[in-house]
């Protein structure tokens, strides 16, 4: 199920990729054109899925099982829809996620095994939510690891698969795209920032007007 009223935005890719820095830069510059604008992301987003967030992000990597860890990350993103991006959406809003359930598809459903029938199923049983657009920021991942690597911090799970594991995200984010192409756009995200920024707008700007979505100071 498409989002009803608002627009429902996603940035994915490998970790590195430039998403946070993207989205940030999308919601700002969509808040300026007078848009009202939800950023968030996943895992996280909501009280709830914030402390989840920490439970799959932080401590032992083999805390949780292959599957026990798809049933952690579908219920932070129950949580995050909710209390958070159903309502944003109902009023009428923008919603961009940095990530959304297209990670679950590809890091729970071939990091481990492969799982991508468990998290579809579960998926289609609790979520049943896509984004009406994603943008997919598409690097080598030797560029996006190095980047990655640049970062302080604890939340270290998915980076210290290194490379090999990135490169099969990347191709199977790339599948995944080429799938869906009515919601995926490909950005490609070794260009400088302000680059990067401009194509992503332009992009955004095309489906909020063929959505029909006026900014604040455009409505009667
Ligand atoms: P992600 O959310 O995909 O992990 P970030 O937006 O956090 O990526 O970016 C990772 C690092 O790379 C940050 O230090 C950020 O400042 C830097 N960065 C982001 N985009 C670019 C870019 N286009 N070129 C160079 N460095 C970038
Ligand atoms: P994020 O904070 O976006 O990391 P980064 O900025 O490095 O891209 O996400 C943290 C990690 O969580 C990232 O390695 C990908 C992983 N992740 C999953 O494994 N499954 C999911 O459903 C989500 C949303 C994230």
């Amino acid at each position: 199920m498409q989002s009803s009223t608002g627009l429902f935005i996603s940035f994915e890719g490998i970790d590195g990729s430039g998403k946070s820095t993207q989205a940030r830069r999308l919601a700002e510059a969509l808040r300026a054109e007078g848009h009202d604008v939800d950023l968030t992301r996943e895992p996280g987003g909501s009280e709830g899925a914030e402390q989840i967030r920490a439970l799959v992000l932080e401590g032992d990597p083999d805390r949780w099982s292959p599957e026990t860890e798809i049933l952690l990350f579908t219920a932070a993103r129950r949580d995050h829809v909710e209390k958070r991006i159903r309502p944003a959406l109902e009023a009428g809003r923008i919603v961009i996620s940095d990530r959304f359930a297209d990670s679950t598809r590809m890091y729970q459903g071939q990091s481990r095994g492969n799982l991508r029938a468990q998290v579809d199923g579960l998926h289609e049983m609790m979520i049943g939510l896509e984004p009406d657009l994603t943008f997919l920021i598409d690097m080598e991942p030797d560029l996006g690891l190095a980047r990655a690597k640049g970062r302080q911090g604890s939340e270290e799970r998915f980076e210290d698969f290194g490379e090999g594991l990135q490169r099969q995200m990347r191709t199977g984010f790339l599948e995944l795209a080429a799938a869906h192409p009515e919601r995926f756009i490909v950005i490609d995200g070794a260009r400088p920032p302000d680059v990067v920024a401009a194509d992503v707008l332009d992009r955004a700007r095309e489906r909020i007007a063929s959505a029909g979505l006026r900014a604040r100071a455009e409505t009667p």
